[in-house]
């Protein structure tokens, strides 16, 4: 069942058909007429047994393509140049044409390698997204943005390319872990902070039962908040596809949040933890920056604990380090932080003038909050 239809089209002019929806791949392939000589599917061996969806079938028939599997491996350890090599290796191998496609099945790993995959293969040849987890599906697979990682940093190889269609189906979320949904959760929080105060409203009415995380059950509810998380990404990137300005407000709870990745080496916390770290921590900023008044903080703060997120241990940071990898971040611009500033529910400003103490003090805050007492 397809419930939701949307589309991004960037400024010049590409359209991204966005579908969400319930065990629709293969409807949605199907009417997306796909009509390539060979699909590479880049995904996770592991996941065409635990996912709940025979995508061997779905694909049998969808096309009349030649189907190619090309398996990486799990985690971050598959956004890696060696990865990259192996994939367009296969796909040489097989042999590929300009009219060939790439479909990206599973999490945000998955969409950001297949996605540079595709942008750089025969300098661009189509992209489908099948993204599997909530954090890909509301964000990371959509908006163009594909990488792969250096051992200097985080997604610092990389390319904006768009998608030709991407499928959003919740019954492939029914077997996601509920920390994988706990941590994309966050980026939803995220929107409704923004952009969006009648998101951030319905969170915090709806929150025993989301963050119960049973994408079965109260499927209605997910497919609706899938998609109003998607249409607030579609409206950013609308607007600023390469990130020239508004797009920048999408890095909220990311500018420490990545320097809390980097600093854990990126296998203590999942991204999403770390946007609530982030979001966290930037809310205490512009608390003390007077840019956020009355209850708006405090507001902030409880969503978070409604969503349990302080249940998570932050351990002992050390600032000297954060700042060092912060300063690596691609969030520098001029050798200035830009954070993005919560100043009401749905609203935020860009500030670089946030000091070394602001920083150091919301750590301070941050390192009390996520105490990680069990509930
Ligand atoms: N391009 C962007 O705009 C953007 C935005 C946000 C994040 N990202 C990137 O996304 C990555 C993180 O993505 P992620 O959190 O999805 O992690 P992930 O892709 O590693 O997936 C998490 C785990 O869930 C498993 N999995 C996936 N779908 C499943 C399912 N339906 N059932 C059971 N298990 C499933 C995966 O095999 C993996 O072990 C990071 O590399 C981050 O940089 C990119
Ligand atoms: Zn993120």
């Amino acid at each position: 069942m397809i419930l939701h239809k949307l589309s991004l089209v960037t400024n010049s002019n590409h359209t991204t058909n966005v579908i969400i929806g319930s065990n629709c791949i293969l409807e949605s392939l199907q009417s997306h007429s796909l009509s390539s000589k060979r699909v590479f599917i880049i995904t996770h061996e592991s996941l065409l047994t635990t996912l709940p969806i025979d995508i061997n079938d779905i694909l049998k028939n969808a096309c009349n393509s030649d189907c190619y599997f090309i398996f990486v491996p799990d985690g971050e350890a598959a956004k890696s140049i060696d990865s990259y090599s192996y994939c367009l290796n296969q796909i040489f191998d097989i042999g590929v044409e300009r009219g060939d496609t790439i479909i990206g099945l599973g999490g945000g790993v998955i969409t950001d390698l297949a996605g540079f995959v595709a942008s750089t293969c025969l300098r661009g040849i189509k992209l489908i997204n099948i993204p599997t987890t909530l954090l890909a599906q509301v964000d990371a697979a959509i908006g163009g943005k594909t990488g792969i990682n250096h051992v200097t940093g985080k997604n610092l190889i990389g390319s904006f390319y768009q998608p030709d269609l991407i499928i959003n189906d919740c019954a492939t979320l029914r077997s996601l872990p509920k920390h994988e949904a706990h941590s994309g959760f966050a980026e939803i929080i995220k929107y409704g902070v923004i952009n969006d105060k009648p998101l951030f409203d319905v969170l915090s009415s709806q929150a025993q039962v989301l963050k119960l995380y049973n994408f079965e059950h109260n499927e209605t509810l997910w497919l609706d908040i899938i998609s109003q998380s998607i249409k607030n990404k579609i409206a950013v990137v609308e607007q600023d596809e390469k990130e020239s300005s508004l797009r920048a407000i999408l890095n909220f709870g990311h500018t420490i949040g990545h320097g809390i990745e980097a600093l854990f080496d990126y296998n203590t916390y999942k991204h999403g933890f770390c946007v609530a770290f982030g979001m966290c921590a930037a809310t205490y900023i512009a608390k003390r920056k007077n840019f956020i008044t009355g209850d708006g903080a405090e507001t902030i703060y409880q969503i978070l604990r409604l969503y349990d997120y302080q249940h998570i241990l932050l351990k002992p940071i050390k600032t000297t380090a954060l700042l060092h990898h912060m300063g690596r971040d691609k969030k520098v611009k001029d050798s200035k932080i830009r954070f993005i500033l919560p100043t009401d529910i749905g609203k935020v400003i860009l500030s670089q003038d946030v000091t070394e103490d602001d920083i150091l003090s919301s750590v301070a805050f941050i390192q009390t909050f996520f105490r990680g007492d069990t509930p």
